[in-house]
């Protein structure tokens, strides 16, 4: 702990302190507000305020003992305010400070005083000035806290800080991620209100919507056997608003997905909602660039130019192997199968034989890469599938590789063209399927620009993804599922071919990725029964099964639905990207944990076996 952490052998030695002050009883030791009223801030005070008497409240950053003077920093959600203790200004007060320890509440009543200039601290708003203590009220104590609160201190375990997370957002640091997250949701709120849109809240207890993950169930007392699902989204509820005429709708919602977690997912969430009426995707795009145009500038300062690149699906996987690509930096992969089957070499043979694909990436200057350095990237590879990895090193000599081999000059020629490769660089290939090549390399290629510190710091490319394709083959359920989800649109000129060749039909789908992550998605929506009722069936959702789960949309399909479509943005991830946090749990005020669950309340817990009883349910032991 700070210096504070004993009165004594200072020289003074006030009143007599700290067995544990959170073991004393009593009462009389502490004070109340009765009376008092917090005047500023403990971030408001500046010079021209020296002279003013004001009364400060909040909590004891640090306290130092100097022999006959007691400063505390003084701390509140604006910033810390020092406060001084002098015996000469009141000795009962400066008695009294002896007792106060971190984390201690306290309320101060004084005197904004000028520091001498040599005391000045540029660091901090209020470091031109002090407040010289007349009052002070203890209000509570506070237990050694299980971790240091100042904001250096970084090597804190995550757990720790979750387990107590109130007092973890009492640091600034952490406490500026909430604050600045309130400030992106009110420039969404006032972004969204002035383009026409209309916040509602949509249930939470309600029926399954399908967006990929598995559902939070809620059993139902009332209708014992029945369950509520909580919603994966508002998806099926935005677009009845659209069907009751509403035009515009916006929420900040939550969302609940039963699914692993990363550093990018919680099993809730956040989403800034929306869902339009009479519009097609250029519209969509409009309004969303003009939204992340507002919060860049109001946030980060930061002018974002419009309009957005738009890749297509094919083109990601092709440049970058990933469907959500990071142009911050290059290394693109190009495809190399037709130069590959030419070389007589086995393993790349016998993957292109089967029918599947080369692709490669050129590393500048990468040639520098140890052998064990060159090994953990196959590994990395493996670790998306990919049966092997083949590095070659642009020597003087020409290709220094286990490869070189099996490829004649002329080939190799061919291939330094294509790769663009240069003495000093590192060339990568993977033969495998264009799945796992695509996703491996692509991965690589992310892993690489860390490494290397391609990506330059502080700046923020985003870009649509469009021209998804509407389905993709499921093979472990042995069917299409959709790849957005089931209500997105196919395009008007490829719906014949959902019958005939169902795997080349495009979706009206668009993702916005910011930085190679996708912070939102969403669709043109199928708005006509029978093409839902189409879709539904390439999925392979008999009808009895479509009008259980979602009867409700195809019969509001009918009562003159309008042409609509919307979009949904993971509110967390964009807000942890603008404050450059590193997982989305810095920016959520009581995230879950890798295991999902809650590290302050400590659920999901037991209940009584009654409240089963009354539900209906009984456990499997
Ligand atoms: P989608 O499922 O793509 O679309 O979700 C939209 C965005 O929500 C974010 N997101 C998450 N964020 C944190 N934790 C999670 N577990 C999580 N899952 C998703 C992502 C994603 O881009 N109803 C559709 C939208 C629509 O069609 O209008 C939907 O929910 O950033
Ligand atoms: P193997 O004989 O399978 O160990 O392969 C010899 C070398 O060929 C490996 O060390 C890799 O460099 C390369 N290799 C094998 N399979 C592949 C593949 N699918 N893609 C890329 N390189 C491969």
């Amino acid at each position: 702990m700070g210096e504070g952490a004993g009165a004594s052998g200072t020289g003074v030695s006030p009143v007599e302190v700290p067995g544990p002050l959170s073991q004393r009883k009593e009462p009389q030791l502490f004070d109340t507000l009765a009376g008092l009223k917090r005047s500023h801030s403990c971030g408001d005070l500046r010079a021209q305020d020296a002279g003013a008497e004001v009364v400060l409240m909040g909590w004891v950053q640090r306290r130092r003992d100097h022999g006959g003077l007691i400063f505390v920093d003084l701390r509140d959600r604006y910033g810390l305010t020092q406060v001084v203790f002098n015996p000469e200004v009141n000795p009962d007060t400066h008695n009294k400070a002896g007792i106060l320890r971190d984390e201690f509440v306290v309320a101060i009543r004084g005197v904004v005083n000028l520091r001498p200039p040599d005391m000045v601290n540029p660091q901090l708003g209020t470091g031109e000035i002090e407040v010289l203590v007349e009052e002070l009220r203890l209000l509570n104590f506070a237990k050694t806290p299980p971790f240091e609160l100042e904001d250096y201190r970084v090597d804190i375990s995550e757990a720790l800080r979750l387990r107590y997370r109130y007092l973890d957002l009492r640091r600034p640091s952490v406490m500026g991620h909430i604050l600045f997250r309130h400030r992106a949701a009110q420039v969404a709120r006032h972004y969204l209100n002035a383009q026409g849109f209309v916040e509602v809240e949509t249930p939470i207890l309600t029926k399954s919507t399908p967006e990929g993950a598995r559902d939070y169930l809620v059993p139902s007392r009332v209708q014992p056997g029945h369950f509520f699902a909580l919603p994966q989204s508002p998806q099926l509820f935005k677009q009845l608003l659209m069907i009751s005429g509403l035009d515009r709708y916006y929420q900040l919602c939550r969302c609940f997905r039963d699914e692993d977690l990363r550093a990018d997912r919680q099993p809730e969430f956040t989403q800034i909602d929306l869902e339009m009426a009479f519009i097609n995707e250029e519209d969509i795009y409009e309004v969303v660039e003009g939204l992340m145009k507002a919060l860049f500038k109001e946030l980060l300062g930061v002018k974002l130019v419009s309009p957005f690149p738009r890749l297509s699906h094919q083109e990601c996987l092709d440049r970058f192997g990933l469907d959500r690509p990071d142009p911050r930096f290059g290394l693109e992969l190009k495809e190399v199968t037709d130069l590959a089957r030419q070389a007589d070499f086995r393993q790349f043979k016998e993957v292109v034989d089967q029918g599947g694909i080369v692709k490669a990436l050129c590393g500048p200057g990468l040639a520098r890469l140890s052998r064990k350095e060159l090994d953990g990237l196959v590994d990395l590879a493996g670790v998306y599938g990919a049966r092997g990895l083949a590095w070659v090193k642009m020597q003087e000599q020409g290709w220094q590789s286990p490869l070189a081999k099996f490829f004649p000059e002329g080939l190799k020629a061919a291939f330094n063209e294509r790769l663009q490769a240069q003495e000093g660089d590192l060339l990568l290939f993977i033969a495998d399927t264009p799945q796992v090549a695509n996703t491996a390399l692509g991965q690589l290629r992310l892993h690489l620009g860390q490494q290397e510190g391609l990506i330059p710091a502080d700046t923020y490319r985003l870009l649509w993804v469009t021209d998804f394709p509407l389905l993709e083959y499921d093979r472990d359920e042995g069917r299409y599922v959709a790849m957005h989800h089931p209500f997105t649109s196919p395009r008007e000129e490829d719906v014949p071919l959902l019958e005939t060749h169902p795997e080349k039909v495009r979706a009206r789908a668009y993702d916005l990725v910011l930085n190679g992550q996708e912070i939102g998605g969403g669709s043109i929506r199928n708005y006509r029964r029978d093409l839902q009722e189409k879709v539904f069936k390439v999925l392979s959702i008999p009808p009895a099964e479509a009008e259980e789960k979602f009867g409700f949309l195809l019969e509001a399909l009918e009562y003159g639905a309008p042409p609509h479509g919307g979009v949904a943005f993971g509110f967390d991830r964009l807000v942890a990207i603008l404050c450059g946090a590193r997982s989305i749990r810095e920016v959520i005020a009581f995230p879950k944990t890798q295991k999902a669950a809650c590290p302050v309340t400590k659920a999901p817990s037991r209940v009584e076996p009654e409240q089963l009883l009354e539900l209906g349910l009984r456990l499997d032991k």
